[in-house]
């Protein structure tokens, strides 16, 4: 019987040791709040490095828009892009417009 509680007790620690580390690996994987919406809501059409094309979506690396143009496309869409002005608030728009720069200096650095 007494086993049996150390057995219990072992687990219970092995488990609340593993949730810890969980949690930790949680906080390092956790994203800049660009990148993470550009996960969501962007990579279905511009791909995760921004040059996938689907359904016409416009390469990113490629694009030549200024940071307030980028701010007004997702915002309004254009063509068959969806508008995001009903999806995400003005910050996070503009924090995945921040993301799109990125997309161009990774793949340029290639
Ligand atoms: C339904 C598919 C789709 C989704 C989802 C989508 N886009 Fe687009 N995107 C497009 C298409 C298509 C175009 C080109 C529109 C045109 O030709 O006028 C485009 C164009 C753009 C442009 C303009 C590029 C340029 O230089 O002209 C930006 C910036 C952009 N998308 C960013 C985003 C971001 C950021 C997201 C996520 C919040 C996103 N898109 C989600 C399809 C999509």
């Amino acid at each position: 019987m007494k086993k049996l509680l150390f057995l219990g007790l072992f687990f219970s620690m092995v488990y609340a040791c593993g949730s810890g580390t969980e949690s930790t690996k949680e906080k390092r994987a956790e994203t800049p709040l660009g990148l993470k919406i550009y996960k969501r809501y962007c990579v279905s059409c511009h791909g995760m490095y921004g040059n996938m094309g689907t359904s016409g979506a416009f390469d990113l690396t490629k694009s030549t828009l200024n940071m307030d143009e980028k701010i007004s496309v997702i915002t309004n869409g254009r063509k068959l892009m969806t508008a995001f002005k009903s999806i995400l608030s003005e910050e996070e728009i503009k924090a995945v417009a921040n993301y799109t720069e990125e997309l161009k200096v990774k793949t340029s650095d290639k």
